[in-house]
């Protein structure tokens, strides 16, 4: 045939083979005792009610292939639906020659226990062999030390700021209650074994005996930790050692990226020296290794957000891609001449001009709520901007510009109030405020793995099991596919069907390491501690002549924009890089939100938990300097 004759599948309608045809594909899929991967055929055929989605571990690790229901996913109409035939001989060799089969799969809610080591079934053999990650904190053993007192006049003087307990003002609207340590509901001795299916196709390691790596990663930090001792958590981040211009390395860049504690780089390390492997694929044990590493990563992702199935988590680039997916997977679809999408004037351009594309694409059109004066959203007018049309509102939860905490629960409420879905970016507020998305009841939450100490590279997009169902893949190629011919293709269910190729399999991992690190640092204390140093350093930068405080919202988080009066904003960063203080000058992506506030750029410092009120003393010191013409 020539490449012209090529046709995916949009419709049932449209498939090019007869239901014979089809009857003996679904026989081939339905043939057992093959651990096969996403180039590999079916998991099995047919297809259950709609609302289930196939278990993501069938399959994909040596460990997972438990012996187990089969719990699968219905495709939408333009997925191929292949007839139930029962068991039968695989009649034509599958994909790269291998015969499709089908594989037993674990039960549902037996994810791998993440704090056991990279692979439970590993662990689950008794034998751990620790590589102890260097530059860790026992955060139990460190007195606080005398020089994190913060330097405020008044209450707190000679007091060290001590989480929970925010140390002076009130506690963030978004701060429900009281930081407590939260407990994670870990347990300490080995996660449940693999236990081997019945059939395991004579895999060596899918037998009771699983030889163990030669070491075993171990979780970072001790549990339980009481105290939030800042300098312990720094001695975590080795590039916070460094100097820049003979200064100590003052990190004020967060809102651009975070730094690495020690744990993600060993892991990352760890994955290199002892997993790595392609996902999914091999009947070996490294990618045994690798698989369970990864599909951890992604149960630590879901367990972090609050989110009902790790299936529900897919992996990409970062939120950038994530809206993207969004957009031209669910929107290309979903959005057609007149129907609207709502954005606030806040957004980044990550979620501005996939929206903008979308418009052209589809005739659809793109609205936008205002802020006020300070960065508040308006939520009135936003909600003047919903109605029947409305298909898709699509919002920041924390500005990067200007550090405004938007009321996303609220946003969710209104939007689904007018029948549209809703996309929340969480870029911004994953690292600083506590998410449950179960709660929020956003139908997509996306953020970037390097915004909360994580790699760059790596992010996460989550949906509904409602919304992923009537999205149709958005990149074709391997891993996303269950079975190929020339004519036609059948798709993987979650997660697969969006992680077309080879994705980020090491930083996955990473952010799956960071995110623990987070877990037991404590999201509720980072919130409180981050939002005492914003406090403290707000009054003394605005108090500072020629400076123009740039967003003074309500609800912030981490962020404190600015412009000096007779200082390029670029300038002013040059002057605090030479003081070894790392800020972020320009226009971050934002343009229309700092448009609507007079201005081409800022210089925006931004705080992250391992930042310290003797750092925003230096920088205090150093902005007066450069008002005062003095630096
Ligand atoms: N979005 C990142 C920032 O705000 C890059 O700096």
């Amino acid at each position: 045939m020539s490449t012209s004759e090529y046709k995916s599948v949009a419709a049932e309608g449209d498939l090019p083979v007869s239901a014979t045809e089809l009857a003996a594909l679904a026989t081939q899929l339905f043939a057992a005792s093959f651990r096969p991967g996403p180039d590999s055929p079916p998991q099995s055929a047919p297809v259950a009610p709609r609302g289930n989605v196939p278990d993501v571990t069938a399959g994909t690790s040596a460990g997972n292939a438990a012996a187990g229901s089969v719990n699968q996913y219905t495709p939408p109409a333009q997925f191929v639906a292949v007839p139930d035939v029962g068991t039968a001989v695989p009649t034509s060799p599958g994909p790269e020659g291998i015969p499709p089969q089908t594989v037993p799969v674990a039960p549902r809610g037996t994810a791998p226990d993440t704090t056991a080591g990279p692979s439970a079934g590993h662990a689950a053999s008794g034998v751990l062999d620790p590589l102890t990650p260097s530059g860790v904190a026992d955060l139990t053993a460190f007195a606080v030390p005398s020089g994190i007192v913060p330097t405020i006049p008044g209450v707190l003087a000679g007091t060290a700021p001590s989480v929970p307990v925010a140390p002076r003002g009130t506690a963030p609207g978004w701060l429900a209650s009281a930081p407590t340590v939260p407990d994670l509901g870990r347990s300490t001795g080995p996660s449940p074994a693999r236990t081997p299916a019945g059939d395991e196709g004579g895999y060596y390691f899918l037998t009771k005996e699983l030889t163990p790596p030669s070491t075993a990663f171990t979780p970072s930090l001790p549990d339980n930790h009481d105290v939030f001792d800042v300098n312990a958590l720094r001695a975590d981040f080795p590039i916070l050692r460094e100097t820049v211009n003979g200064k100590p390395l003052i990190w004020f860049d967060n809102a651009a990226t975070t730094q690495k504690p020690q744990a993600v780089i060993d892991r990352l390390a760890y994955f290199y020296a002892h997993e790595n492997s392609n996902i999914h694929r091999a009947a070996h044990e490294l990618a045994a290794r690798s698989t369970d590493a990864y599909e951890e990563a992604r149960e630590t992702v879901r367990r972090f957000i609050g989110a009902p199935k790790s299936e529900q988590i897919i992996f990409v680039r970062g939120t950038t891609e994530a809206i993207n997916l969004v957009a031209y997977a669910w929107g290309t679809k979903h959005l057609g001449p007149g129907d609207e999408i709502v954005i606030t004037h806040l957004e980044h351009h990550a979620n501005i001009v996939p929206w903008q594309l979308l418009s052209q694409r589809t005739g659809a059109i793109l609205k936008v709520a205002p802020v006020d004066d300070a960065g508040n959203l308006l939520l009135n007018e936003f909600e003047n901007l919903l109605g029947p049309k409305t298909k898709l509102v699509s919002a920041t939860q924390v500005s990067n510009a200007l550090g405004t905490v938007t009321p996303a629960k609220k946003i969710v409420e209104l939007g689904h109030r007018y029948g549209a879905r809703v996309l929340i970016d969480a870029a911004q507020s994953v690292p600083h405020i506590p998410i449950d998305v179960t709660d929020l009841g956003a139908d997509f939450l996306v953020f970037s793995g390097h915004k909360i100490f994580g790699p760059t590279g790596i992010g996460v997009v989550y949906g509904t099991e409602e919304v992923w169902e009537e999205t149709p893949p958005w990149q074709g190629g391997g891993n996303m596919i269950a079975d190929v011919t020339l004519e036609r293709s059948l798709y993987q269910g979650l997660p697969n069907k969006f992680e077309a190729g080879t994705g980020n399999i090491a930083d996955a991992v990473g952010l799956g390491e960071a995110l623990r690190y987070v877990e037991k640092v404590g999201i509720e204390r980072i919130a409180a501690y981050e939002h005492s140093l914003l406090e403290y350093a707000t009054p003394l930068l605005g108090e500072i002549p020629g400076v123009r405080l740039v967003g003074t919202a309500q609800e912030k988080a981490s962020v404190l924009s600015f412009v000096l009066a007779g200082h390029e904003p670029l300038e002013v960063g040059k002057a605090l890089n030479s003081e070894g203080i790392a800020v972020r000058a320009g226009h971050h992506c934002a343009q229309p939100i700092l448009r609507r506030l007079g201005l081409e750029a800022t210089v925006r410092p931004s705080f992250a938990f391992y930042n310290t009120f003797d750092e925003i003393d230096v920088f205090i010191t150093a902005v007066r300097r450069i008002a005062e013409g003095s630096a």
